[in-house]
């Protein structure tokens, strides 16, 4: 006789009537999700729906204007550093290392909850800190063997490349112990090649039984991955269902304008790509008087062109630095 113990799976993470409100502006409506042991879940939506907003509301980093998260059953405290202690980890949209650190201090340095030795044990290198960090150690060297990354652990993690830095994160992440990693944008700016290796590794991680809840706006990586997925827009859940469902929804289609959905390219880019067209149709519109004024005009495009998109790009830095906000 066969017994089945799966038909009721932990409940990880509950979020229920979730609402973030800045001044005028909800960045999110009432939203209600559930993360269940040994699920990955999928958040999408476009850009500014209010996904890293959920995110932050979910780890403590914003106070939820209205609604309650629970983990594990308990109401998580609102601080940051807490909710890490209760068991929920994350990784920041914008790579947040300590560049001139180590990649295994980095780890290090996400593995300090779980260590019960204080800061003056570490200063005064009393024999229990040494004891405690050599265990601390061994198991960031283990978790850098898990995301591939072991042989670069004395390399300063500036130095790596930009995937490897997202890999990083993740590792640094998982080395609090987490019951549930969060992952935002965990393959922005990698090639397929990395995505494909990240895919995996987020298999992995849920097979640890750590459940996961991942934002990505890359859709092939989503469907491919997530048991569920959910759909922000505007700050309200307009659908969850499983991959096949949600994909199939004309209105989550709609709320991406149109745009395919695999490897689409981001708003971001499309709002770059028309910032840059308004820029030259503005240009075109100042029509130089004589031919000679018309080469000189033309010559001054062509060297101010790069200049135009680099401002682009650190203004929308920016932009998302402060959506993240800060860790406290
Ligand atoms: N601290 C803040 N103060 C004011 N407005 C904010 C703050 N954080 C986020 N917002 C606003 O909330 C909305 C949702 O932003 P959020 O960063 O959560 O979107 P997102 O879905 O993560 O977008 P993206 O896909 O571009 O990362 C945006 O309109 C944003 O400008
Ligand atoms: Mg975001």
């Amino acid at each position: 006789m066969t017994t089945t113990t799966t038909a009721t799976a932990e409940t990880v993470l509950d979020a229920r009537g979730v609402t973030m409100r800045f001044g005028g502006l909800t960045a999110v409506k009432n939203v209600d999700l559930t993360v269940r042991s040994g699920e990955i879940v999928g958040l999408i939506g476009p850009n500014g729906a209010g996904k890293t907003t959920f995110f932050n509301c979910l780890t403590g980093l914003y106070i939820p204007t209205e609604g309650e998260v629970r983990y594990k059953g308990t109401v998580l405290p609102p601080k940051s550093y807490k909710v890490t202690a209760a068991g929920i980890a994350r990784t920041f949209q914008n790579i947040r290392l300590f560049n001139n650190m180590t990649v295994l201090e980095n780890v290090l340095v996400g593995r300090h909850t779980r260590t019960k030795e204080g800061l003056w044990s570490a200063l005064l290198r009393l024999p229990s800190f040494g004891r405690a960090e050599q265990a601390s150690r061994e198991r960031a060297m283990e978790l850098l063997e898990f995301i591939g990354l072991d042989h670069k652990a004395e390399h300063l993690a500036r130095n790596l490349p930009y995937g490897e830095q997202r890999k990083l994160e993740i590792a640094r992440a998982l080395a609090s112990d987490p019951g549930l990693i969060l992952l935002d944008e965990p393959t922005a700016g990698m090639n397929p090649q990395e995505t494909r290796t990240t895919e995996e590794l987020i298999f992995a991680i849920r097979d640890k039984g750590i459940a996961v809840l991942v934002i990505e706006h890359d859709m092939r990586f989503i469907f491919n991955l997530c048991d569920r997925v959910a759909c922000l827009v505007q700050g309200e859940k307009l659908i969850e269902g499983t991959a096949t469902e949600v994909q199939s929804d004309e209105r989550v289609v709609a709320a991406y304008l149109g745009e395919p959905f695999e490897g689409a390219p981001g708003a971001e880019e499309v709002a770059e790509v028309e910032a840059a067209e308004a820029s030259q149709t503005a240009e075109a519109t100042e029509t130089p008087e004589t031919p000679e004024a018309a080469e000189a005009a033309e010559a001054t495009e062509t060297a101010e062109a790069p200049e135009t998109a680099q401002v682009t790009e650190t203004t929308e830095a920016h932009s998302t630095t402060s959506t993240d906000g800060e860790a406290k």
